[in-house]
């Protein structure tokens, strides 16, 4: 099946067979037991980091879930993934994975920076007793050691839309598993398991879901290392919720559309604000200076719906986070809904000082409205001396380019 096909369809394939047109929402916290017996076996099975058996009670909801399952098998087909494990959020998915390499003894990790700000936090600090060794894309090989457990990657990356070559790191990283944040991309556009990476992870909670209602995160690998996380989330009670699973599963029906509609806005805005003179750069994979490797047309099918631009002052970014009026101003990215925000004061505000955005940075997810109005709202917060007639002109001749 085609992967738009595959995003409509994937793990449904047996509802017409229940007699029901979408996937029942099944909220059990517990499930009844056939028998002692059947039920600790169950529970072995799982716990163990097996999927469950076709009519294998679920035993509880911390264990296994069927509507979570669906979400799993439906992410793994559009990342091109044996499997995928689910969870009550994508930091969560991350904590999991590391954990999961502390317990495995490999508990060293070489990280490329930038990545979100929660992800940097979290292996800058230890606190899951990990030790992380910041590398270059070019320097990975080098700083891998004998008890290296993963490589972590965000290509684009959050905030400033940096790419990274996946087959030259999964080369520099021989051996070692790579993890991939493609929360940016979705399988959409890039999917890594196909240039050699063994983990994908998302922030559901973005694009995937994409309606700013669901907080989750996912994990697409091979069953191998699928069955070392579940138990960690099992353990660790890190499992999404039901209907979030739902709304996920959900949003990946219109998440090819959704992606390449926004898309084509990002490119209308991108370009509009590269040529405002207020504007100092715009990061964005579609424009030559941000992918000087020439990645989008190979590694990543198009440049996405994020974008940076830099302000130059803290007070200029400030000004027009604060300015816009139909443009949210809020964290997150990836709904339908534009969303701008300042890195630096809050998605990286943990960062260290070394490593994080500049103050003038902004970052705008760009989503399902009009190109005119999102750049109406940005040249009314950028300045109050916009032309709407030659902004929407202007539109209009980028459009149609
Ligand atoms: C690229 C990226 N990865 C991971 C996360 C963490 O996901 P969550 O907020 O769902 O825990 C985020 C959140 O912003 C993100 O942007």
């Amino acid at each position: 099946m085609s992967f738009d096909t595959d995003a409509v369809h994937a793990a449904r394939e047996d509802l017409t067979a229940l007699g029901v047109h979408v996937p029942p929402i099944d909220l059990s916290s517990t499930y009844p037991l056939p028998s002692v017996e059947a039920g600790g076996e169950a529970y072995d099975h799982m716990g163990e980091g097996r999927a469950r058996q076709e009519g294998q009670t679920p035993v509880y909801q911390r264990l296994w879930s069927p509507g979570v399952a669906r979400f799993e098998e439906a992410l793994a087909r559009l990342e091109r993934a044996e499997a995928g494990v689910a969870f009550a959020s994508g930091m969560a998915a991350l904590t999991a994975t590391l954990l999961s390499c502390v317990a495995a003894g490999t508990p060293h990790i070489v990280a490329v920076r930038p990545l979100y700000g929660g992800s940097d936090h979290l292996l800058e600090t230890g606190l899951l007793g990990t030790r992380v060794t910041w590398a270059e894309p070019h320097g990975v090989a080098a700083a891998i050691e004998a008890d290296t457990g993963l490589v972590i990657v965000e290509t684009p990356a959050n905030p400033t839309l940096e790419l990274v070559d996946l087959r030259a790191l999964v080369r520099q990283a021989g051996a070692v598993p790579v993890l991939v944040d493609n929360t940016f991309a979705t399988p959409v556009l890039q999917r890594p398991i196909e240039q050699g990476a063994s983990l994908v992870l998302h922030s559901v909670t973005k694009f995937l879901a994409g309606h700013g209602d669901v907080l989750g995160g996912v994990i697409a690998t091979s069953e191998e290392i699928a069955a070392r996380l579940r138990p960690v989330r099992a353990l660790t009670g890190a499992i999404m919720h039901p209907l979030a699973a739902y709304l996920a599963h959900r949003g990946l029906q219109t998440l090819p559309v959704r992606v390449r509609a926004q898309q084509d806005t990002a490119q209308v805005v991108a370009h509009w604000l590269q040529n405002h003179t207020d504007v100092e750069r715009v990061h964005y994979p579609g424009l030559g200076d941000s992918d000087p490797a020439g990645l989008v047309g190979d590694q990543m099918s198009g440049p996405g719906a994020i974008l940076a631009l830099d302000l130059g002052s803290y007070e200029r970014a400030r000004q027009v986070a604060e300015g816009v009026r139909l443009i949210g101003h809020a964290v997150s990215l990836g709904g339908v809904d534009s969303l701008i925000q300042h890195p630096a004061a809050l998605t990286h505000r943990i960062v260290a000082e070394e490593a994080r955005p500049d103050a003038g940075i902004l970052r705008l997810s760009v989503g399902l409205e009009s190109p005119e109005d999102l750049i109406a709202d940005l040249a009314q917060a950028l300045g109050a001396d916009a032309d709407a007639h030659a902004t929407s002109a202007a539109v209009r001749q980028l459009v149609s380019l």
